[in-house]
C-alpha cells in the first residue's frame, strides 16, 4: 500500500500513464511481429521505415534491401532506435518509474519499497545511453522527413506529379511531432549549450541553446503527442493497404 497524506487525486497521473503505455505497447509489438499491410503507394508505415529486408513488399524500399538475409519482421531491425530513444527518455523515465514500479507513484506519495537505489547500478545505469540515442532519433528523423517527402507523389493509378491525400497530412503532422520531441530532448539542449564556459563567446550555440531550451519546456507534451501520431499514422496506414477504406486525395 501506498502511502501519502495527499487527498487530491495523485494517482490519476500513473493511472493514465499505465493504460496508455501498455495501449501503445501491445499494438506497437503486434504491427511489429504482423509484418503486412505497412505500406500503401505512395505511404510508408513509421514503425517500418527504411524497409531494409529482403521481405519488403515492393516499393516500400527506399534505400534499398541490404539486409536481403534478415527472415524476420521488418520493423524488427529498425524499430530498437526509436524505441531505445523513447525508453530511455528522461521524461519517460518518469512517467513509467511512477507509473509500472511506483517508484515514486507521484510526488510525495513514498513508494512502497524499502530501498531506493536510483539508476546508480546495472542495468538502470544503461539509461545513460540516451545521449547517443538521440543521434540514431535524429537519423530516424531525417529518413521520416524523407519519407513524407515522398508522400506527396502519386497514389496507384495517379499520374506522375505532385499529389496530396489525407495521409500526406497525417504523415507531415506526425514528421513535425517527431522533430519537436527530438528537438526538445534533455541531451539536445546539452549538445547545443553544453560544456561551455561562456555564451558570450558561443552566440550561435546560445541561439540553439535557447531555442532548444523553450522546446524542451513543453518536451513531456511533445513525447505524448508524438507517441499517438505514430501509431495513428501507422493505423492509417494499415487500414488503407487492407483495403478497409480508400485514402481522401486532395489533387
Ligand atoms: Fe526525452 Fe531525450 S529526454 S527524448
Amino acid at each position: 500500500m501506498v502511502k501519502t497524506l495527499r487527498t487530491d487525486r495523485w494517482w490519476l497521473y500513473p493511472a493514465a500513464t499505465f493504460v496508455v503505455f501498455s495501449g501503445f505497447v501491445v499494438f506497437a509489438t503486434f504491427r511489429a511481429f504482423y509484418a503486412t499491410d505497412y505500406y500503401s503507394a505512395p505511404y510508408l508505415s513509421p514503425f517500418f521505415s527504411p524497409c531494409l529486408t529482403g521481405s519488403c513488399v515492393e516499393g516500400s524500399s527506399d534505400f534499398g534491401q541490404p539486409l536481403g538475409w534478415w527472415s524476420l519482421s521488418p520493423a524488427l531491425v529498425i524499430l530498437i532506435f526509436p524505441l531505445g530513444f523513447r525508453l530511455t527518455c528522461y521524461y519517460y523515465r518518469k512517467a513509467y518509474y511512477r507509473a509500472f514500479w511506483l517508484s515514486p507513484p507521484a510526488c510525495a506519495v513514498a513508494e512502497p519499497k524499502a530501498k531506493y537505489t536510483g539508476e546508480t547500478r546495472f542495468p538502470l545505469i544503461l539509461q545513460n545511453i540516451h545521449r547517443y540515442f538521440w543521434y540514431a532519433a535524429v537519423v530516424v528523423g531525417l529518413i521520416l522527413t524523407y519519407d513524407v517527402v515522398l508522400a506527396f507523389g502519386p497514389a496507384e493509378g495517379e499520374p506522375d506529379g505532385i499529389h496530396m491525400g489525407l495521409g500526406t497530412l497525417l504523415m507531415l503532422g506526425n514528421v513535425v511531432l517527431i522533430w519537436l520531441y527530438t528537438l526538445s530532448c534533455h541531451s539536445c539542449r546539452h549538445i547545443t549549450g553544453g560544456r561551455l564556459r561562456h555564451f558570450s563567446k558561443h552566440p550561435v550555440r546560445y541561439r540553439m541553446w535557447t531555442f532548444v531550451s523553450k522546446l524542451n519546456a513543453r518536451h513531456a507534451q511533445y513525447a505524448w503527442y508524438s507517441l499517438f501520431s505514430v501509431a495513428l499514422v501507422d493505423l492509417y496506414i494499415f487500414l488503407l493497404a487492407a483495403n478497409v477504406f480508400d485514402d481522401p486525395r486532395f489533387f
